[in-house]
Order: C-alpha cells, then sequence, then structure tokens
C-alpha cells in the first residue's frame, strides 16, 4: 500500500495507513477475545455474564460494545482490561496472552497501556484536577515536574485548562467526566477502556465526551472501547459489537449501522 498524498490525507487515511499491516493486509489487532466465557458463582447459584465472545478490535477505531442493562458488557470490559479473568477463554493484548502476564506484568499494562473511564468518573475527592490526572503518572514513575506539566497540557486539551486547582466536587458532572478522560491519557495508552461514560450526563454533556472520544481515535491513534447502551455512540463509532444475554449478537459498520437503526428501540 503506498502512502495517501500529504495534501488530501484526511485522518481517516492517515488513520487507515498508519495501521495498515502490508504483510498480512489487515489492520493490526490490539485485543482479541477468544471464546471468553465468565461465571459468576453466587452461593448454589451459577450466573453465566458471559457464554463465550469472539472479538477483534483493531488499532485505532472506536468499538462500540452496546446492549441492554445485564447482558455482560462491564464483565466483558473487565475482562479485555485485565480487571478480572474469564472462566473460559482468553484475551490477548498486541498478542500477547494476558493470563501468562504476572503480577507485576500485569500492573505495567494496566497503568500504562489501558486507560480507563468509568460510569461515575470514580475521581479522587481530595485531590485538585491536576493531582488526580498526575496521579496514574505518579504511579508509573514519571519525575514530579514532568507529571505537572504534562497533567496541565492534557487537561488543557480537553478544555479544563482554567481549572487545574478545583476539587471534582467544585466541577461539573461533565466537567468530572473530562478530568476522568485526561486522567485515562495520563500515561499514554493505546487503549482506552470506556465503560458507560455518558450514563450520568445530560444528553448534550452526553455528547461531548463522544466527541472527545473520537477526537482520542482521530488525532491520537488511540483505540477507544465503550461500553454503552446509548445510542447517541451509533453515528459516532466505527464498529458496534452487540450483545445479548453474555453473547455477540452481531457486529455492525458504520456504514450499515444508519438502515438498521429501526433495530435499536428494544434494546433498553
Ligand atoms: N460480581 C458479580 N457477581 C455476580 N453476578 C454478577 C457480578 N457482576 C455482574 N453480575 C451479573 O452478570 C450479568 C452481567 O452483568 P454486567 O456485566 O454488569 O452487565 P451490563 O454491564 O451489561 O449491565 C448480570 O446478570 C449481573 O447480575
Ligand atoms: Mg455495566
Amino acid at each position: 500500500m503506498s502512502m495517501p498524498t500529504g495534501a488530501t490525507l484526511s485522518n481517516k487515511d492517515a488513520r487507515d495507513f498508519l495501521y495498515f499491516d502490508e504483510q498480512t493486509a489487515a489492520r493490526r489487532v490490539v485485543v482479541h477475545a477468544q471464546g471468553v466465557k465468565k461465571v459468576y458463582q453466587m452461593g448454589k447459584i451459577e450466573v453465566h455474564a458471559l457464554r463465550g465472545i469472539d472479538l477483534s478490535v483493531y488499532a485505532g477505531e472506536y468499538l462500540a460494545i452496546m446492549g441492554p442493562s445485564g447482558s455482560g458488557k462491564s464483565t466483558f470490559f473487565n475482562m479485555i482490561g485485565g480487571l478480572d479473568k474469564p472462566s473460559a477463554g482468553k484475551v490477548f493484548i498486541d498478542e500477547v496472552d494476558i493470563a501468562q502476564l504476572d503480577a507485576f506484568e500485569l500492573a505495567w499494562l494496566r497503568c500504562r497501556k489501558i486507560g480507563y473511564i468509568f460510569q461515575s468518573f470514580n475521581l479522587i475527592p481530595v485531590m485538585t484536577c491536576l493531582e488526580n490526572v498526575m496521579l496514574p503518572m505518579t504511579f508509573a514513575g514519571v519525575p514530579s515536574e514532568e507529571a505537572f506539566e504534562r497533567s496541565g497540557e492534557i487537561l488543557k486539551a480537553v478544555g479544563l485548562g482554567h481549572r487545574l486547582t478545583h476539587k471534582p466536587s467544585q466541577m461539573s458532572g461533565g466537567q468530572q467526566q473530562r478530568i476522568a478522560v485526561a486522567r485515562a491519557l495520563a500515561n499514554r495508552p493505546a487503549i482506552v477502556l470506556a465503560d458507560e461514560p455518558t450514563a450520568n450526563l445530560d444528553v448534550r454533556t452526553g455528547e461531548e465526551i463522544i466527541e472527545l472520544l473520537v477526537g482520542l481515535t482521530e488525532e491520537m491513534g488511540v483505540t477507544v472501547i465503550s461500553a454503552t447502551h446509548d445510542m447517541k455512540m451509533l453515528d459516532k463509532c466505527d464498529r458496534v459489537v452487540w450483545i445479548r444475554d453474555g453473547r455477540c449478537d452481531r457486529i455492525e459498520d458504520r456504514a450499515n449501522i444508519d438502515i438498521q437503526v429501526g433495530d435499536v428501540s428494544n434494546v433498553h
């Protein structure tokens, strides 16, 4: 594949070029789930949260994991983020089976490779905006002066340059989620996992957060995987994975989604 000419190089072309693997003529897979199952044991009852999910996620794409409440989105999200272990099946990140990692390597992966965003922001209330974003850098061993500077820059990039010394309680929900996005980016992760990032926000603020996440994939080549049942994601993401009852129902490219929007009314 030849490099597209500079003058007409759109973000999408650049992305496709950067992540196109000439040898295999395929885009690079960053996350691969293979037959992932999860059974929670609740006393004598077994809850089959995931019943075997196969999925490849490509570098630089924005993938939405859609499904009704209780369908297994958060469980799947925890598996691919290395936060919990599957009962069966495997998760590969950059072709490494994460079950093979020792505690130190797994901690490294969670700290450096993946950024996490949650529905309820999960910020540390006694810390300022800046300190919240600096924290993962401190864990990663970034010298404090550099962490200070970089946190300020990231916060500026998410539109909070004027709120560095505010505490989370002094900020709106949308602003708090922006801090969480900034924190997720602290160690320049390759992958950002967002679990229902807009669920606690009003429509407009939710849209702003989605735009911010889309921007990450387009401008920084970050792979964003977002679990959601927010229909606003539909026309923004590259692909949608529909999960129902712990199974992958279907996977759609955005180009095909519009036609099927009628289907989604039964999702909630
Ligand atoms: N820690 C847990 N222990 C037992 N059951 C759980 C646990 N977490 C989730 N579940 C169950 O697993 C299923 C999937 O849950 P979850 O992944 O949270 O779905 P979603 O994020 O799509 O709402 C649900 O039936 C839920 O009750
Ligand atoms: Mg959930």
